[in-house]
């Protein structure tokens, strides 16, 4: 009975610890954005990465892009704007520990904030 219970509690410990090792949240995501140092019909063209740095996928990842244009056509499963808040790799996952980029050009930079995304546990 007493192996019983501390199997179970066991268990119950290590699923705690499982579901601590994959949490992630919106804060956790940086961006880094630079000049590519190439012109796309004469605005500046900029390199945005996106680092997810926890131990697991993240997924839905929508973050704020209030004001942002640009002069390259970006495909919609890269990124696509709702209003003020775009969608990143068409909500398909960022994994773990990995960066997702993509390129855009215009004058002027945005600040990009992670606002929501999913986690996905394994
Ligand atoms: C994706 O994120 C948006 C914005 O937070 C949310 O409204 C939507 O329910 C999410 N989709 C899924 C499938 O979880």
């Amino acid at each position: 009975m007493a192996t019983i219970l501390n199997f179970l509690v066991a268990i119950l410990f290590l699923s705690f610890i499982s579901r601590g090792y994959c949490q992630c949240s919106a804060s956790d995501i940086s961006v880094t954005e630079f000049r590519t140092g190439f012109t796309v019909q004469n605005k500046l063209q900029w390199r945005v990465i996106i680092q997810n740095p926890c131990r697991c996928d993240v997924w839905n990842l929508t973050m704020n892009c209030a004001g942002f244009q640009s002069a390259q056509k970006i495909d919609p499963s890269v990124l696509s704007k709702s209003g003020d808040y775009c969608l990143i790799n068409g909500g398909k996952p960022i994994f773990a520990s990995s960066s997702f980029s993509f390129n855009y050009a215009w004058d002027t930079t945005i600040t990009w904030d992670a606002v929501s995304l999913n986690v996905a546990c394994s």
